[in-house]
């Protein structure tokens, strides 16, 4: 049987180039996207990978949209949770909707896909849940109080998933990347941009296939003792313990 791997935040960035490269392994993959209509239909464009819309961030919609896409290509064994915001500003000034905003979709987003999909990996004895944190959750960031809050939520929630689910032969991994070539490192000021680049010791931005590559990994039956563990890729910019 096909492999069938999702992707949350799959048409753009880091999600576009792990979409790319689980289909490229033989999986089946479905794209999942909420805001860009129109990257989003180049990218199925593109590569023939079906893309689905819906919000991360709703439990009934993410409910409805995995049985969609569970329906359409069948169950589920690798899920990527990579779909991610930024509403930078420094906490004195940030407003209870930019916290809202990040928390709901970087972190409330873990429980809305996972839960939808963890009965049927448990049901079928097999699973590979990557979830994409970041540097910013690992060090904290300046003017990201929001986002550093939920990508180090995302890896308190794979250690715990990890350790639950072991025995049903379920892997749950996180990745930590670093400044990425992508739209959302774009949106930075150019100058703050510069002297993030010159404070990553391998002297550039990531590429997001640089990423893609160890969630292939992971998301490989090759990395079956590979559970409950933080892969760090940033350049040598931050050395994390885990
Ligand atoms: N430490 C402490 N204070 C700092 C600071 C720093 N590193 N940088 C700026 N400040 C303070 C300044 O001193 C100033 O304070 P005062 O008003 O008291 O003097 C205040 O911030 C205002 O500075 P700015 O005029 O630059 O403020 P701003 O509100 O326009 O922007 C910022 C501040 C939001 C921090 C902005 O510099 C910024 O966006 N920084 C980049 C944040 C970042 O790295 N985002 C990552 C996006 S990519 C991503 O998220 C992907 C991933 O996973 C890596």
């Amino acid at each position: 049987m096909t492999d069938i791997a999702l992707v949350t935040g799959g048409t753009r960035g880091i999600g576009a180039a792990i979409a790319r490269s689980l289909k490229s392994e033989g999986r089946e993959v479905a794209a999942i996207y909420h805001g860009d209509d129109d990257a989003a239909a180049e990218f199925r464009h593109n590569t023939g990978i079906p893309v689905f819309k819906w919000d991360v961030a709703d439990e009934t919609a993410c409910r409805q949209g995995v049985a969609l896409v569970e329906k359409q290509l069948g169950p589920v064994s690798v899920l990527v949770n990579n779909a991610g915001i930024a509403r930078d500003g420094l906490f004195h000034k940030m407003s209870w909707d930019q916290w809202r905003a990040v928390l709901a979709t970087n972190l409330d987003s873990m429980f809305t896909m996972t839960r939808a999909i963890i009965e049927g990996m448990r049901e079928r004895r097999f699973g590979r849940i990557i979830n994409i944190s970041s540097i910013n959750g690992q060090k904290g960031q300046v003017g990201q109080v929001n986002y550093s809050a939920a990508k180090a939520g995302v890896i308190g929630f794979t250690k715990a998933l990890a350790q639950e689910n072991a025995s049903r032969n379920i892997t749950v991994n996180a990745v930590c990347p670093g400044y990425i070539d992508t739209d959302m490192v774009a949106a930075v000021k150019e100058e703050v941009r510069d002297g993030i680049i010159a404070s990553i010791p391998v002297g550039r931005l990531g590429e997001p296939d640089e990423i893609a590559q160890a969630v292939s990994y992971l998301a490989s039956p090759k990395a079956a003792f590979c559970t409950g563990s933080v892969l760090t890729i940033n350049g040598g910019q931050y050395i994390a313990n885990g």
